[in-house]
């Protein structure tokens, strides 16, 4: 099996996408540009059209729905950051919306992208009226979560809570829209029987969480010249993280294991798994 798969195609084709939906928001254009553009692994995207191309899904079909995941997601990045929530000045190695626009502007600039993930989806026609409404349940049952999660971590800070409670926000606020971003692929795709959607959707169960839990490590441990964003945001606003309930080391091992599990469920899907396994394993290997 190999590893060195390249998703470069995948990102050039939603940068390109994205740059296509961001031209005429009228006053909100600049501040959505200037968030979406700037930067980010695009991971969810990747992940959406690999499923389709591991079930042999035209692409063109899958176009929507990625755009769809990286704009809601960019849009949870701006809330996110606002004083109000994290208070961080800085991502993408940027300022942050917040602090290029100022408050209201970036608030709106995160409604804006939201309305307009649901606007790509719902417009596409190269999808059917029935597949459309499929894939918008999934998206906004994913955004809502989110915002739950969103809303438990902030309940929280401060708090000492149990691995449990941990587990159900980071489920929430980030494993919901990665879960998403496969469950996508995997509607759009004829081939992909029941079967397979059910692992797929363990599958992203496992990244999900992982990929939050290696995202509280990676806060620790990586300098902002690296992660783009501040380092230690999460000790400086007291919020229960992995690390801060099970330390560094046992951190890295839960998600580690997490990875290596979602990659062993894709042993059983009806079709080659390549493409996924080499995705699972440049994930496991984010250095930011
Ligand atoms: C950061 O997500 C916030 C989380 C939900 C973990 P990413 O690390 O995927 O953000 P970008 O888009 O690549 O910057
Ligand atoms: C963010 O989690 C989850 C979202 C839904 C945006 P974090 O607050 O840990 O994300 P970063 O570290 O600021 O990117
Ligand atoms: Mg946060
Ligand atoms: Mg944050
Ligand atoms: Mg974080």
């Amino acid at each position: 099996m190999s590893f060195k798969i390249s998703f470069k195609g995948y990102t050039e084709r939603i940068n390109k996408k994205l740059d296509e939906c961001l031209i005429s928001q009228g006053s909100l254009t600049k501040s959505m540009r200037y968030s979406v553009l700037s930067g980010g692994k695009r991971f969810r995207p990747i992940l959406t059209y690999a499923v389709a191309n591991t079930f042999s899904t035209d692409l063109n079909r899958a176009d929507s729905s990625a755009c769809a995941v990286e704009l809601i997601h960019a849009y949870s990045l701006i809330h996110d950051d606002l004083p109000a929530m994290d208070d961080d000045d800085t991502r993408h190695n940027q300022p942050a919306c917040h602090r290029k626009f100022g408050e209201a502007q970036a608030i709106l600039t995160g409604d804006g992208l939201q309305a307009l993930a649901f606007e790509t989806l719902v417009n596409d026609h190269n999808i059917s009226s029935e597949m459309r409404i499929k894939l918008l349940q999934a998206l906004t049952h994913a955004s809502f979560e989110m915002a739950e999660g969103q809303s438990i971590d902030l309940s929280v800070v401060s708090q000492v809570i149990d691995i449990k409670t941990l587990k159900n926000m980071h489920r929430k606020k980030t494993g919901a829209l990665l879960n998403c971003s496969i469950k996508l692929g995997a509607l759009l795709s004829d081939q992909c029987n029941k079967k397979d959607f059910e692992i797929l959707d363990d599958f992203s169960a496992d990244i999900g969480l992982a990929y939050q839990i290696q995202d509280d490590v990676l806060d620790v441990l990586t300098p902002q010249s690296i992660l783009g964003k501040k380092q230690n945001s999460d000790v400086d606003k007291n919020k229960p993280t992995y690390p801060a309930l099970l330390g560094l080391k046992e951190s890295q091992k839960t998600f580690q294991k997490l990875y290596d599990q979602a990659q062993e469920r894709l042993g059983a899907l009806s079709v080659n798994a390549d493409e996924l396994q080499a995705l699972a394993a440049q994930l496991h290997a984010r250095e930011f």
